[in-house]
């Protein structure tokens, strides 16, 4: 999504060697003296493709410390990018067991290689793991915030079940859905980052709503890549939205602007599960361009409330990547 190395922004560089120490605390803390467990580690640690979760610690960290020049990091930091990419790969671990997913960052996913046994311990190996790593830090207030965003996301895959093969959502159920199940743990990382920075509690709130904003734009283009994306470059099975009953963005404001007769329509090739129609429907509409310039505007949005930001370099990566999230293919 975002290379790194290829940007000429003076802190990518520094960013690139924090990332690869975040790494080596992640595989210390998974290390299992059971060679089977850790076999099943190593396997999910390949998911980790963009790195959006320890980036945005690290970068929101860097942004708002009272050095400039990237020298601002500390362990503390780097041990909560790695403790919410563990999460990350928790969530990730469950959501493929419930959307029956074969692929995931072009692997196999452990349900399918595994079963679903296998796949759900394991989530829950990583979501103890994150938990333990986090305790490091001594700081209850970040366990709290931490444990209520797991609270919140699961929240929101709960809603989203709840939910499953209504065609009479409303768009703001579905950013209920989104804004738990992946905003709020983007939006904290940003936040969070802050916190350990030292950061005004003005500062904080501005990078929780510059990270809800960007998570939910996030999901959208998620939602959007399942309808329009090649699964070779997405790198996990896609177009399974509309035939498992997710109703996303681009097909509420498909029924919400449709004549009664395209609706019908619409709801019929929806309950028969003739997912190429419906995705042609839907690109050929205007639909899903009209959900991309809803994700575009939240990028804008998040954007402009980077002025609480200090360090230009680090206010500059955050907005290349803010724009970098909803231009991505994969
Ligand atoms: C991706 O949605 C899913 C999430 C962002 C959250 C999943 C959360 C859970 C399954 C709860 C697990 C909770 C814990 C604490 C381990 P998606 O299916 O739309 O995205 P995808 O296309 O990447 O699969
Ligand atoms: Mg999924």
């Amino acid at each position: 999504m975002l290379n790194l190395a290829e940007l000429d922004i003076p802190i990518a560089g520094v960013l690139d060697e924090q990332l690869e120490e975040v790494a080596v605390i992640l595989e210390r803390q998974l290390a299992s003296d059971l060679s089977p467990v850790n076999g099943l580690c190593r396997h999910v640690e390949q998911y980790r493709g963009k790195r959006l979760r320890p980036i945005l610690v690290l970068l929101s960290g860097l942004a708002t410390c009272k050095v400039r020049d990237g020298s601002g990091l500390t362990e503390r930091h780097r041990v909560l990018a790695a403790v919410v990419e563990m999460i990350h790969m928790a969530t990730l671990v469950h959501d493929d067991v419930l959307d029956e997913a074969q692929i995931r960052r072009g692997v196999v996913t452990l349900n399918y290689l595994r079963g679903n046994e296998s796949a759900v311990m394991l989530g829950d190996y990583l979501i103890s793991n994150a938990f333990h790593l986090c305790s490091r830090l001594m700081d209850p207030q970040i366990n709290l915030c931490l444990g209520n965003v797991t609270n919140t996301l699961c929240e929101g895959e709960l809603l989203q079940l709840h939910h499953r093969d209504d065609l009479d959502i409303d768009e703001a159920t579905y950013r209920e859905i989104v804004a738990r199940k992946t905003a709020s743990l983007i939006g904290e990382c940003c936040r969070l980052g802050a916190l350990v920075s030292d950061a005004q509690p003005a500062v904080l709130d501005s990078m929780y709503r510059f990270g809800t904003k960007l998570g939910i734009a996030f999901q959208i283009q998620d939602d959007l890549l399942d309808i329009t994306g090649d699964e070779a470059v997405v790198g996990k099975s896609l177009h399974r939205d509309l035939g498992s009953g997710k109703v996303t963005l681009p097909l509420i404001r498909y029924l919400a602007s449709a004549d009664a007769r395209e609706a019908t329509e619409v709801r019929r090739l929806f309950a028969e599960g003739r997912v190429e129609k419906l995705r042609l429907r839907l690109i050929e509409s205007g639909a899903v361009q009209d959900a991309r310039r809803e994700a575009e505007q939240l990028i804008e949005q998040a954007k402009t409330l980077l002025g609480a930001v200090r360090g230009d370099a680090a206010r500059e990566l955050l907005a290349t990547l803010a724009d970098a999230v909803i231009s991505r293919r994969f």
